[in-house]
């Protein structure tokens, strides 16, 4: 028997990708699940067939932008499963183009989808896994573009690095109550998914929009990602970096800011899934 089994899984952006594997790893350890998207077919459809294969796991629809909406979902989650043991702020979207290019209509998108939706699923959660007193783990998906910028990308980059913001910060805050509540930011580079169909592409997006979506698309699996992301959890990992390929990048970046120098882009090449396209 696992040492998840029975536990309780909140999951949003679980119909699609990383957090389809999400969904189906826990499913495996047997976890019971509240999955959550606003992509109600695909949603409906992965509980069926978890179902079918003897998973409890209910579907709640709900935008991560809405706190409202996100609301509802912990409270079905008290009402379904009696309370949360994982709680997976995962639900994402891209935009690509020059800052410059994309609308403003697109700035929100992304800043509510990406950084409103984490924050949603802190406000609503938190309280409720600090008020159950037993351990309980909250995983923040942000991205390697929460570490370092690439160009083309701004609305990525800007909620990326304010979802590592919010969770390093979150971390200080239970660390400093000897809360029995953890939390991890997951940063992984390229993982096979459609994530790019959320793209408006943006002016000079459109190429470099292309090349991002192969690249993505020969990631890492969804379900090695996820066998990667309970094994920190096991360990209460704060840092849960699936792919290695960026930490030179990451030291050149962190080098230009202590000696001051200007920031220069380079493309990463490496030998995992995907990865040379990533920014560094
Ligand atoms: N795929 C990658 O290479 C990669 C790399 C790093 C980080 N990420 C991050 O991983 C997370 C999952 O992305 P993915 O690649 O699996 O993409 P995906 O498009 O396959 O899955 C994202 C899911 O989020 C849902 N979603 C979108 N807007 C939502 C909203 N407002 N409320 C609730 N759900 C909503 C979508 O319907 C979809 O099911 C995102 O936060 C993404 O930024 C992905």
């Amino acid at each position: 028997m696992s040492s998840e089994q029975g536990r309780v899984a909140v999951i949003t952006g679980a119909a699609n990708g990383i957090g389809r594997g999400l969904a189906e790893y826990a499913a495996g350890l047997g976890m019971r699940l509240l999955l959550s998207d606003v992509d109600e077919a695909q949603l409906q459809a992965l509980c069926a067939e978890l179902q079918g294969r003897g998973v409890e796991a209910i579907a709640c629809v709900a935008d991560v932008g809405d706190p409202v909406q996100v609301e509802h979902l912990r409270d079905v989650a008290v009402q379904q499963f009696g309370g949360v043991d994982l709680l997976f702020n995962n639900a994402g979207v891209m935009q690509t183009g020059h800052c410059w290019e994309i609308s403003h209509a697109q700035w929100q998108r992304m800043l509510r989808v990406n950084l409103d939706g984490v924050i949603n699923g802190i406000r609503s959660f938190v309280p409720l896994l600090l008020a159950q007193g037993r351990p309980a783990h909250v995983i923040n998906t942000a991205s390697l573009a929460g570490l370092l910028s690439s160009p083309l990308m701004a609305p990525y980059n800007v909620t990326k690095q304010a979802v590592v913001a919010l969770s390093e910060t979150l971390h200080y805050e239970l660390s400093q109550l000897q809360a029995q509540v953890s939390v991890s930011v997951l940063c992984p580079g390229p993982v096979a998914s459609a994530i790019m169909a959320s793209n408006q592409v943006a002016g000079a997006g459109a190429q470099f929009s292309e090349l991002l979506d192969a690249s993505i698309r020969q990631g890492m699996s969804p379900l090695e990602l996820a066998e990667l992301v309970f094994a920190a959890i096991a360990e209460k990992r704060f840092w849960i970096f699936p792919h290695k390929f960026f930490k030179p990048a990451l030291q050149r970046r962190l080098q230009s800011i202590l000696e001051e120098r200007n920031p220069v882009f380079q493309f990463v090449e490496a030998d995992e899934p995907g990865a040379s396209h990533a920014a560094g």
